[in-house]
């Protein structure tokens, strides 16, 4: 445990925006049933940055994936409150592990999809298209299809694809997985920008320990499957944070803490 570093327990919040409770999730495979998440609970501010750390096939995409309503929890809840009337789940934008674009589409069209699919305003919700892909470093390539991209390409046209509408809740799976080591730091420094602006929730998950200390308000370790959650820890670091930001002491002892942690719950 790392003096005034980490707690066990987060710190009382306002309602929150997102309660998981009790969360569980079996898949039932043809070689048995698979627990993958185990009694995971924990709850989200409006606004918070959270990131979800934990080893390999411990369940962060399934967690995310019932989140975003695309999967059924075996039993527990998610809810989220403080929404409009008649709404059950927030507006949200997702980018999944791999970039999952449509190939038939070019790079403006995978970006303008939620536009078509959500009836937004054409011409300013394109303009904001235009934009977030100047934005992620893909000017010049808006007619490229996926086939004609990079994975890194790729995984930037999902990024622009998932801000194009401000959704209010992002959940972001690995997002950066497959960016080089450059494009990875500034797309790393332009979620913060971008988060500190707008104020979005967002749930991110990665396997980088420093980012996720860059980035979040909370980081939320998970152990191995069956998952659970091992420590909620607050990261109470002055923003905006920068990259030079990463070698300072208070910074190398939120990365030990967790790493500690990660290496106790991995076989190596
Ligand atoms: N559709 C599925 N059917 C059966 N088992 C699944 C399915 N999806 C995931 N699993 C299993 O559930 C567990 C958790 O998988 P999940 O993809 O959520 O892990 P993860 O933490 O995202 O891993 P990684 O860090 O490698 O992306 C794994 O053991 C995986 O084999
Ligand atoms: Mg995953």
């Amino acid at each position: 445990m790392v003096e005034n570093v980490a707690r066990l327990t987060p710190t009382p919040r306002m309602t929150p925006f997102i309660e998981v409770s009790g969360l569980e999730k079996r898949y039932d495979t043809r070689n048995g049933p698979i627990n993958a998440i185990e009694k995971v609970s924990f709850s989200v501010s409006k606004g918070e940055f959270i990131s979800i750390v934990g080893p390999s096939g411990c369940g962060k995409s399934t967690l995310m994936k019932m989140i975003g309503k695309l999967l059924q929890p075996t039993s527990g809840s998610i809810r989220f409150h403080g929404l409009p009337a008649g709404a059950d789940s927030p507006d949200l934008g997702m980018v999944f592990q791999d970039a999952v674009l449509l190939p038939w589409r070019t790079v403006f069209q995978n970006v303008c999809l939620p536009i078509e699919v959500m009836g937004l305003e054409r011409a300013k919700y394109e303009r904001r298209a235009r934009e977030l892909i100047e934005l992620v470093g893909l000017k010049g390539f808006e007619n490229k299809y996926p086939s004609e991209l990079s994975g890194g390409m790729q995984q930037r046209t999902s990024i622009a694809r998932a801000l194009v509408s401000d959704p209010s809740l992002l959940l972001m799976d690995e997002p950066f997985g497959a960016l080089d080591a450059l494009t990875r730091e500034t797309m790393t420094q332009e979620l913060q920008r971008i988060w500190m602006e707008s104020k979005k929730t967002v749930l991110f998950i990665t396997h980088s320990i420093p980012e996720s200390v860059l980035l979040s308000d909370r980081v939320v370790v998970m152990s191995a499957r069956p998952s659970k959650v091992q420590e909620i820890i607050d990261i109470d670091l002055p923003r905006p944070r920068q990259l030079t930001d990463t070698t300072s002491a208070a910074f190398g002892k939120y990365v030990s803490h967790i790493r500690g942690l990660l290496s106790a719950t991995t076989e190596l």
